[in-house]
């Protein structure tokens, strides 16, 4: 049963407004159950509204912006959801799928998840430490210094990511992060609600840090892979993205369909892409999405996008509070289901 509190209300001018803030009695029960197994006392929360799930990174080639067209083309159902391209994980966050197995390449960023997964109190503490100090000598000193410990290594990642400039995770040659700090005057760093959530989101899910060549997926299963874009930024990991990759990708998702295995694969709409794609089994359908972040300093502009996927969607809306919650659904002129997300 839905309970709704008045939390709050102000005066504005003469006219006097009440904020009515619909509390459900459920999402905060589990907010203090997961609290509780994770060894903390829940801290007063900022966000009225209890748990969201949502990226905890920004990141570049998130996929945010693109969820409506993603979750439009996502299954139904599936046994397992595998997402070997993580980054900052917008799909898993908006699916919230009960089985899971996340991969990246990327070490920090998989360590990132899995400190966040098992050990988000003790994060949080060392995140507000990182608040705290905030200052352009803190950033520096942190980004000089990477500390071998996973915790400290996490809170370090997120740290630079909240306050670097423009949110662009690039390593260098060296694989250093060697982004300057932003000009953002007051960076939200700790987001305990958040991180708490997308812990509690983690808690089914096999994180692991591997080449995508490694995936092992089974019929019946769900695999999302996003990789570096084509002809787009693919300094995530030292070795890059190349068009043998981008080859090997098409060969497996090729494989994954002749096992039984729904694929969504988004990537840029480029010849070489469509030519990989061509022969198959896979509808290649054309989205345009504003991109999250320029790295080749041109701005904001929608980016010709393609989605390869031989699955059948609109997925159903699951019953736990994620991204959905945020969803009107629709039917364009083409009488396909749709989804609209805030972002
Ligand atoms: C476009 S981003 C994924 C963005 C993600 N879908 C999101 O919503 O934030 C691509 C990711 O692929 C990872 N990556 C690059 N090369 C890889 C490889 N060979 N195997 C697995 N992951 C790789 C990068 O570290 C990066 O996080």
């Amino acid at each position: 049963m839905k309970h709704f509190k008045v939390e709050k209300t102000k005066k504005f001018a003469k006219t006097k407004v009440k904020f009515v803030t619909c509390v459900h009695e459920s999402t905060k029960r589990k907010e203090k159950d997961f609290a509780r197994r994770a060894g903390s006392p829940m801290e007063p929360t900022s966000n009225p509204f209890g748990m969201m799930a949502r990226p905890f990174l920004k990141w570049a080639g998130g996929k945010r912006r693109l969820l409506p067209e993603l979750l439009a083309r996502a299954p139904k159902h599936f046994v397992r959801y595998h997402e070997p391209f993580l980054g900052g994980g917008a799909l898993f966050f908006a699916l919230r799928p009960e089985r899971a197995s996340l991969a990246d390449a990327g070490e920090e960023l998989v360590n990132t998840f899995q400190v966040v997964q098992s050990q988000v109190e003790p994060l949080l503490s060392l995140l507000r430490l990182h608040q705290s100090n905030h200052s352009p000598s803190h950033f520096y000193a942190t980004r000089g210094e990477k500390s071998a410990a996973p915790l400290q290594q996490a809170a370090r990642m997120i740290y630079l990511n909240k306050t670097c400039f423009n949110g662009l995770f690039r390593l260098n040659a060296a694989g250093q992060f060697n982004v300057a700090m932003g000009q953002q005057p007051s960076p939200e760093i700790v987001q305990a609600d958040r991180l708490r959530a997308c812990a509690q989101a983690l808690q089914g899910a096999e994180i692991a840090c591997q080449d995508f060549r490694l995936l092992r997926a089974q019929k019946g299963d769900f695999v999302y892979f996003d990789p570096p874009y084509d002809g787009g930024y693919t300094g995530y990991t030292p070795q890059g993205f190349t068009s043998e990759d981008q080859a090997d990708l098409a060969a497996l998702a090729l494989k994954l369909h002749g096992e039984g295995v729904q694929v969504l694969l988004s990537n840029a709409d480029t010849p070489y892409v469509r030519s990989l794609y061509r022969e198959g089994p896979f509808r290649v359908e054309q989205v345009r999405a504003p991109r999250s972040i320029s790295c080749c300093g041109s701005g904001r502009k929608p980016a010709k996008e393609i989605l390869i996927t031989n699955t059948q969607g609109p997925f159903q809306k699951p019953q736990a509070p994620t991204l959905f919650d945020g969803v009107k659904e629709g039917v364009n002129e083409k009488h396909q289901n749709f989804y609209h997300v805030k972002v």
